[in-house]
């Protein structure tokens, strides 16, 4: 572990053009630099660096930090990778903290299954493509496949030999420990003998985020039925299937700069789709897409474009895939290969232009994609009309942001050629069951600590603090804009009074005297709170340049999350434009209501704890104990109060 002391040593000898310079091309221009954004296409310089502010901000996507943030963005470095790369250009010495040695000794682990995979990895492609049997099977069958050379070196792929314990008995030869050949899963032991877990199967290494290998796949080149077609590596300390996504490590670059990714079903498709010129493809591997892996490609990009085979299996999977996806507030679309053909196939049979035109002119939202499959292109009956309907506005009503939500609730009526009021009361119908699962006080008996399933579907992430971290993003996004309250005059008369965002956010948390229990978030609104006295809010970079790192990745995550307002939405959907300040203010009043409604909810559990305390007293303080009852009682009624007004907002 990196000693703070350094952090602050490489912070200080780090000019941001001098990193930055490393990537990007960049002018003087006024007292910044500029020069063509690399995290998204443009033609005209959008990105600007401020040598006094060390900081980067592009004012084409959005995207802005430090030194160390544009390392990570970039590069896809993690934080101290980033310290490491910036110790080595400055010539910093790194100091480190000796690691607890429980600490040390799950870093020790964790190391040895990693190296131990590597030693596997770098075995099983030798015998590829250096044994007789590897060459005269393996080899033979992936190029078969069509794979070239190169792409067999750039995935690393390999061949186990067919052989009782090949493997294991190279391995334990080079010292690595039987526990750890049990704990990867590369053997099994049967009657206190070892052996090898992959035989006589080609193998796709699985690699984490940074190209360490954590796992294997082995395909079978037999066509033994009694066998399985893949074998998989087991879960293990290093590989957690749902937080892995096959192909991430050679995509994301790929997936950054398109802002865009492929989702696919297996190793065959990755790799089929690379030899193809297509690299920002991925895929979730033997398991159905877990909200982990769909977070891991949020890191990268919101928008994820899925591609399955046309067979019942295939559609099966996109739905399941679509509705999680929604859910963690990222935007899909979905192409369907040709019956009987899938993402590897068509890849290895066409040129890389008509691959590339194919899913141009295929790739359908997902509304467009499920009113065409389930309806069918003709079909007029109203009956099944109405149930397409219904199944289409439960997937809507699972998207975290009202504006992403209203703008496919009007896509979806001129769709389905239907009123646009309708299908709202429909989706509220469904947010409201939702909303009222998240109001529900958990039950005395249960743990207090743990955060019911409802309220944990935030537009932010997966923290049980979501809402405190919604009104910061507010703060930090839209901060600056207005919306418009309607207030009685003095005459009697409505009048339309503009307000901006922060001014009534701060002025409304603070009147009702609530605090932030999240302590970045807390700090951040107190800069917006104390700022508001002087008539200035903070500027972007007080947070993306804060010295307190967790200050300072918050607010990159939080600014960065999808549906950012001030670009895509006004780039993507002009023609909704016009309605922006009120679809804002609900989503304000939203973030306002469900921030206060979950203060209120703590509030009556500590008076519920409160109360049980005072009732199992030997001697008990009778009034006490009735101010503590009416206290609930006006808690749930200010609740309920809350949880109307919240639905009223969200449906009108
Ligand atoms: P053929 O088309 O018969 O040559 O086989 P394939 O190796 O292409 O596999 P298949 O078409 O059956 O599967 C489609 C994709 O899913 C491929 O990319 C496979 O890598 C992947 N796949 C298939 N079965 C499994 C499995 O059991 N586990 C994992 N992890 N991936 C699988
Ligand atoms: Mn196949």
């Amino acid at each position: 572990m990196i000693t703070r002391e350094t952090i602050d040593k490489i912070l200080d000898a780090t000019r941001i053009d001098e990193v930055v310079g490393e990537f990007v091309t960049l002018k003087k221009r006024g007292v910044n630099l500029l020069g063509l954004c690399p995290f998204h296409n443009e033609k005209t310089p959008s990105f600007s660096v401020s040598v006094p502010k060390g900081i980067y901000k592009c004012f084409g996507c959005g995207k802005g930090g430090d030194a160390v943030s544009f390392l990570m963005e970039h590069e896809h470095y993690t934080y101290p990778e980033a310290l490491r790369y910036l110790a080595g250009k400055y010539g910093v010495e790194i100091e480190e903290e000796k690691p607890s040695p429980e600490q040390q000794e799950v870093l020790d682990e964790k190391e040895s299954l990693f190296n131990l995979s590597a030693f596997a990895q770098k075995y099983f492609h030798e015998k590829l493509l250096e044994s007789d049997e590897g060459k005269a099977i393996g080899l033979t069958y992936l190029k078969e496949r069509g794979y070239s050379m190169e792409t067999v070196r750039k995935f690393g792929l390999g061949y186990a030999l067919n052989q009782w314990d090949a493997f294991v008995q190279t391995a334990l030869k080079n010292g690595y420990k039987k526990e750890y050949l049990e704990k990867t899963s590369l053997c099994k032991s049967k009657d206190h003998q070892l052996y090898d877990t992959f035989r006589g199967r080609v193998i796709f290494p699985i690699h984490n985020l940074s190209g360490r290998v954590l796992g294997f796949g082995g395909r079978i080149l037999t066509s033994d039925k009694n066998k399985p077609k893949y074998i998989n590596s087991a879960e293990s300390d290093i590989y957690h299937k749902g937080r892995v996504l096959y192909g991430l490590f050679f995509a994301k670059s790929a997936m950054a700069s398109s802002d865009n990714c492929y989702l696919v079903e297996g190793y065959t498709d990755v790799i089929s789709m690379h030899q193809a010129g297509i690299e920002n493809v991925i895929a979730s591997s033997g398991t159905a897409l877990s909200a982990d892996q769909v977070r891991l490609i949020r890191r990268y990009t919101s928008n994820i474009t899925l591609l399955f085979d046309g067979d019942p299996a295939g559609i099966k999977a996109a739905f399941r895939g679509i509705d999680l996806i929604l859910e963690e507030g990222l935007n899909v679309r979905l192409v369907l290969f040709p019956d009987g053909e899938d993402p590897d196939s068509f890849a290895l049979t066409r040129r890389p232009a008509e691959v590339r035109q194919f899913i141009q002119d295929n790739a359908k939202d997902f509304i467009s994609f499920k009113t065409q499959l389930l309806l069918g292109e003709t079909s007029n009956d109203p009956i099944r009309k109405a149930a397409l309907i219904k199944e289409i506005a439960a997937t809507i009503a699972l998207i975290p942001e009202p504006i992403a939500r209203t703008l496919y609730v009007q896509k979806c009526a001129e769709l389905m050629q239907i009123e646009e009021k309708l299908l709202v009361t429909e989706v509220n119908k469904l947010r409201r069951k939702k909303l009222g699962g998240q109001q529900q006080a958990p039950q005395p008996e249960e743990d207090h600590l743990s955060v019911p399933q409802a309220e944990r579907q935030g537009p932010v992430h997966d923290s049980n603090d979501w809402q405190e971290k919604e009104i910061i993003r507010i703060l930090l996004n839209y901060g600056d804009k207005e919306i418009i309250f309607e207030v009685e005059n003095e005459d009697k008369r409505m009048e339309e009074v503009p307000t901006r965002v922060s001014d009534f956010v701060v002025q409304d948390i603070l009147e009702d005297k609530l605090d932030f229990e999240n302590v970045q978030c807390r700090t951040i609104f107190q800069a917006f709170a104390e700022a508001r006295e002087s008539g200035a809010s903070p500027s972007e970079q007080t947070f993306l340049n804060h010295p307190d790192q967790q200050i300072k990745s918050l607010a990159i995550d939080l600014q960065t999350s999808p549906y950012t307002y001030s670009s895509n939405w006004e780039d993507r959907h002009r023609i909704y434009v016009s309605r922006e300040d009120e679809i804002l203010k609900i989503l304000v009043i939203e973030a306002v209501y469900s921030f206060k409604l979950k203060k209120l909810e703590k509030m009556i559990l500590a008076n519920q704890e409160h109360l049980r305390e005072e009732s199992s007293r030997q001697e008990k303080d009778q009034d006490k104990i009735l101010r503590l009852m009416e206290k609930e009682r006006d808690l749930k009624a200010i609740r309920s109060a809350f949880a109307k007004a919240l639905n009223r907002v969200v449906t009108k």
